[in-house]
């Protein structure tokens, strides 16, 4: 028995939306220093503010690529602000859950969406409601968290 749900090994194993977007709409990439690993996440969002398609890059882990992988399956389809709802916790749930030494991973997911989200943000002059400046290595909240 592996202590990865069957989810989590479906997605490390076959995981979607593995790529590029050229032209994206927003771009983010958010990295943990403490592991090394690195994600990133494009997002095509459409005039009407419905993300219509999102790719990503994670060079990480297999937890990270399994959370990177259903991350963009929830958020596909999304509005904006349905977008911002795909918590880290979200993604666990959808992944029946994540050994305690890998919730970091899916917090690397949360983080890459918001930043993207952050950065077609910029480029249209638009504020998001709810969406704060997310951070480029998420390593600095665990510190604080444990401090
Ligand atoms: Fe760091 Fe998985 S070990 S993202």
């Amino acid at each position: 028995m592996s202590v990865y749900s069957d989810k989590v090994l479906d997605h490390f194993e076959s995981p979607r939306n593995v790529g590029e977007i050229e032209n994206a709409s927003g771009v983010g990439t958010v990295g943990n220093a403490k592991c090394g690993d690195i994600m990133r996440i494009f997002l095509d969002i459409g005039d009407d503010g419905m993300i219509n398609d999102v790719k990503f890059k994670t060079f990480g882990c297999g937890a990270a690529i399994a959370t990177s992988s259903m991350a963009t399956e929830l958020v596909k389809g999304k509005s904006i602000q349905d977008a911002l709802k795909v918590t880290n916790k979200a993604v666990m749930e959808a992944l029946d859950g994540l050994p305690t030494a890998k919730i970091h991973c899916s917090l690397l997911a949360e983080e890459a969406i918001h930043a993207a989200l952050w950065d077609y943000a910029q480029k249209n002059g638009l504020e998001i409601e709810g969406l704060q400046q997310p951070k480029s290595d998420i390593h600095e909240d665990e510190s604080e968290e444990e401090d």
